[in-house]
């Protein structure tokens, strides 16, 4: 067991040891960093994931012996989260040398394209463009608005950081690329031991084990520990509720739980998969799951978000749920020596609950393949297209034959207390021609089916005519 928390910053290893700093384990890295006069230009705004003005980058070894660079949002994101792993902050992206301070690509075409005014978001936008550099040399417009959609701007506008991001990809390897071996053997230092890091302190105590068993044997052993993969739910419990979590266990680091694997049958996800990298295995594979993963949260938050989080809060408007529903996908649960698999729609057994134990934890997402014929479809409707809350989302699987409908799943997010399907529409359709008739005869049905809540995103009536609406377009998009 190690009671300290490692990771490179500034090119060094640092170590902290949080009842000599007198920190909770749960201080977020935001935080952190602002305590460090070194490391100020990371910025809070508003501390739950939806402006980007505390982006950083975290680099972290890949599977083909590089480093992976990913922005995310410090004020999520806890220490032990970052342990043996890089933190790359703005401080960091021009080369001190010799010669003087030579701006990187990415502030360089900031400047070189008015791409600042107040500067507030400044720092944050620097570094969503600079992991932009180090993913891509060549990146499409909607790439760009896709790794900006995390970053608000009150003041200067997006189009000249959409010019910036097109020139900056185009400049060469930066000085990241030549101190990259270096890096790594620090990192490789860091991580060799794996060994569990139990964290104590007089307020809290925090656990991240590396290995599955070692993750179930503390299950078991901390019934009432908070489990927290990517945190990007949990976090907000203190960020903004001020809850202290007492106790934490963290499986962010489990190597086992962020496989993918594909079978004869089925489609296998780690549970721990981030939702970035579910979007990119589903693209050819299920469609209809990268689409609503694209307006899921921002890039900084799906770079951390997993499944099985979206999975365990079983919120009635978790963006995968309702297509999940219509996947038929299974949830697998491991305990120290046992395992079940259950139906995701048992799997959700109430208002964010589900049916998982307290010594158990999920592992996998089993998701069938679609047999040939089968149409399934994604929809979410929000009052803004990105890094928005869904107000009705839909998860859709259609099978006819001649015309006749043989199979129908209209699952729903946003109309009940849990997602749910619109099983007495699906009874009406079923046996019947999908014409537009029937399904104009459907839309009333689910109309009548949920009695949705109002709230501050939209009322009751307004959901019902979403999801009746829904239905529609589904039809059209099918014929
Ligand atoms: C800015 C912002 C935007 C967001 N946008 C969206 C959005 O567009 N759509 C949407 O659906 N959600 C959204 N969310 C909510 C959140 O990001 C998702 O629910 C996400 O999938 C949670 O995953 P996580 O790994 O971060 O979960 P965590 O916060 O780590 O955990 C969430 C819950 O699941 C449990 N849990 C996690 N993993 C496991 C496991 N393996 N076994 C058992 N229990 C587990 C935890 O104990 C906790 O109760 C957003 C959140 C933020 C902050
Ligand atoms: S402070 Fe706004 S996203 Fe972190
Ligand atoms: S430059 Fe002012 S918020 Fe972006």
């Amino acid at each position: 067991m190690h009671n300290t928390v490692r990771f490179v910053l500034d090119d060094k290893i640092v170590e902290i040891d949080f009842t000599k700093a007198g920190l909770k384990p749960s201080t977020t890295v935001l935080n952190y960093l602002r305590s460090n006069p070194l490391h100020k230009g990371v910025k809070e705004g508003c501390a739950e994931g939806d402006c980007g003005a505390c982006t950083i980058v975290v680099a972290e070894p890949g599977n083909n012996g590089d480093l992976l660079y990913k922005a995310l949002d410090s004020c999520l994101v806890f220490l032990p989260m970052i342990h043996g792993k890089q933190i790359i902050t703005v401080e960091n992206l021009a080369e001190k040398g010799k010669a003087g301070i030579l701006l990187h690509p990415v502030q360089q075409m900031l400047v070189e394209t008015n791409g600042t005014q107040c500067g507030y978001c400044t720092p944050g936008i620097a570094m969503s463009l600079f992991a932009l550099f180090k993913n891509h040399s060549s990146p499409s417009r909607e790439v760009i608005e896709e790794t900006l959609t995390g970053n608000l701007c009150r003041c200067t506008g997006y189009q000249p950081l959409i010019e910036a991001a097109f020139e900056a990809c185009k400049g060469g390897p930066d000085h990241f690329s030549r101190r990259e071996k270096k890096v790594m053997t620090l990192l490789e230092g860091i991580n060799s031991g794996r060994e569990t890091l139990e964290i104590l302190t007089e307020s809290q105590s925090y656990y991240k084990p590396f290995t599955l068993p070692e993750a179930l044997r503390l299950r078991k052993e901390k019934p009432g520990a908070v489990v927290i993969s990517g945190s990007t739910d949990v976090a907000l419990r203190q960020t903004k509720k001020r809850e202290l979590l007492p106790v934490i266990l963290d499986i962010s680091g489990i190597e086992e739980m962020k496989s993918f694997t594909e079978t004869d049958r089925d489609l296998v996800f780690g549970a721990a998969l981030t939702l970035e990298q579910v979007k990119e295995i589903s693209d050819k594979r299920i469609p209809a799951l990268n689409k609503i993963l694209r307006v899921f949260g921002s890039l900084q938050i799906r770079n951390i978000a997993t499944l099985g989080g979206n999975i365990g809060s079983a919120s009635p408007i978790g963006d995968t749920l309702p297509l999940l529903f219509a996947l038929k996908a299974n949830i697998k649960v491991c305990s120290s020596g046992s395992e079940r698999i259950i139906p995701v729609e048992e799997f959700i057994t109430g208002y964010r609950k589900t049916d998982v134990r307290d010594d158990e934890l999920i592992t996998e997402v089993i998701v069938p393949k679609t047999p040939d014929g089968v149409i399934l479809e994604s929809y979410k409707v929000s009052k803004r297209r990105n890094l928005d809350i869904s107000t009705v989302s839909a998860g859709f699987r259609l099978k006819t034959r001649d015309g006749i409908i043989e199979e129908i799943a209209l699952a729903f997010g946003g109309m009940a207390a849990t997602p749910k399907r619109a099983l007495k529409t699906e009874q009406f359709l079923e046996g019947k021609k999908w014409t537009r008739g029937t399904v104009q005869d459907a839309m009333k049905i689910v109309h009548d089916e949920f009695s949705p809540l109002s709230d501050a995103r939209a009322g009751a009536e307004f959901r019902k005519t979403v999801a009746a609406n829904l239905v529609l377009k589904f039809y059209s998009e099918t014929t």
